[in-house]
């Protein structure tokens, strides 16, 4: 990283050098403390992009910031590098509440914790998103069976007891009297505590053109409103027995520009999609923008909406570690150390 970021400064170069110029003195990098209001400005820039275009799972809230690094840019602005530790929230991102108002699981839940490399533009006072690389891992077993030996821990997302809990409580959940029949859109997590067999699910739904009445003879003509209309809920349950479940659901009011296309285009085939076969959390390494080493693969299209025309910056820094001529790296003997990492908001995992 280290590498990209110094040949940042060299594109000015690169793309002039036709130009007689000053001798060349790299700029230093600013130092700037993780907890300094601008790095918390920039991580705030960077997680409300996380959430707003992260195709899968639950919204995060920003824990710890590990590391940052302010380069100039030449002919202006300032490269922001930041490491960000992130914990999962109750809200799927189905829920429309800023992430902000939704609640960190307890450590006591299975936490889920992401780790996101990002890189912004501040250009004239605002900040924009260069690219963005995490990845999530739930909390080891064996943490969570020290802090609390009874607390039952995250299952398989394709376990067949999770599968056949989900389908009990999405029928209980259509058998209520009135309301709109709900298809189910992703499963979000899954624990199962033993003796007796409790299985808890969290899961997405997406909204249909029927009554859960009319759709209890046809539900197979059963369509999805359309996009302008489109409807998505987010349901609790525990299903002990097949006679004793316990499911509540909240249907959100439609969203205008919401589609969550990406989401139905992965889960409304009818199988599970292999993005969580074997699995217990729908893991942020499939979210990816702005790739600097190429991996295509898993960038989405709703991942690739950029609000300004920066990611040509990095491409070019890209094409300057292939060019033999450009000489070696005039890397920053780098001035002091920054106060890093930075305060923990929730706890550490
Ligand atoms: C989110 O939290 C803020 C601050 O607590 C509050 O003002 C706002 O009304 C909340 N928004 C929603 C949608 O609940
Ligand atoms: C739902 O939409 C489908 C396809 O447009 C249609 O065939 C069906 O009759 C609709 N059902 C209801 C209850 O409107
Ligand atoms: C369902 O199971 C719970 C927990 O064991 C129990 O308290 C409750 O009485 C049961 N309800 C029914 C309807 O069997
Ligand atoms: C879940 O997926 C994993 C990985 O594909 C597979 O090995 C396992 O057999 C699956 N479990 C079930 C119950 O289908």
């Amino acid at each position: 990283m280290k590498v990209v970021a110094a040949l940042l400064l060299l594109v000015p170069l690169l793309s002039c050098r036709a130009v007689p110029l000053a001798p060349f003195h790299p700029l230093d990098p600013r130092v700037i403390d993780c907890d300094d209001p601008e790095s918390e400005e920039a991580a705030a820039i960077a997680l409300n992009y996380i959430n707003a275009h992260h195709p899968h799972g639950y919204k995060y809230a920003l824990n710890i910031i590990e590391k940052i690094k302010v380069l100039p840019r030449r002919p202006s602005g300032e490269i922001f590098e930041l490491e960000l530790d992130l914990l999962e929230t109750v809200c799927h991102i189905v829920n429309p509440l800023p992430a902000e108002n939704c609640t960190v699981r307890p450590r006591t839940d299975h936490v889920v914790e992401g780790d996101c490399e990002v890189k912004l533009l501040k250009l004239e006072g605002s900040f924009s998103v260069l690219s963005i690389k995490c990845h999530s891992t739930p909390d080891s077993v064996e943490d969570i069976t020290q802090i609390c030996p009874d607390c039952p821990v995250l299952a398989l997302l394709n376990d067949t007891q999770v599968i056949n809990a989900v389908d009990l409580a999405l029928s209980e959940y259509n058998r209520r009297p009135d309301g709109a029949y709900v298809k189910l859109l992703e499963i979000g997590r899954a624990q199962i505590q033993h003796f007796p067999d409790i299985v808890s699910v969290e899961f997405a739904v997406v909204v249909t053109n029927c009554s859960a009445k009319d759709a209890q003879d046809h539900a197979d003509d059963c369509q999805l409103l359309p996009t302008d209309l489109a409807q998505f809920g987010f349901c609790n349950a525990a299903v002990l027995t097949k006679n004793n479940i316990t499911v509540s659901c909240a249907i959100y009011e439609h969203q205008p520009g919401v589609t969550h296309h990406q989401l139905i285009h992965n889960h409304l085939g009818g199988q599970l999609p292999t993005l969580v076969q074997g699995f217990k959390h729908h893991d942020l390494r499939h979210f990816y923008h702005g790739s600097v080493d190429d991996t295509s693969e898993s960038s989405s299209a709703e991942a690739s909406v950029s609000p300004q025309p920066a990611i040509p910056v990095v491409k070019r820094a890209v094409e300057a570690v292939l060019d033999p001529t450009v000489p070696p790296s005039p890397v920053g003997s780098g001035p002091t150390h920054p106060l890093c990492p930075g305060r923990i908001r929730h706890f550490q995992v």
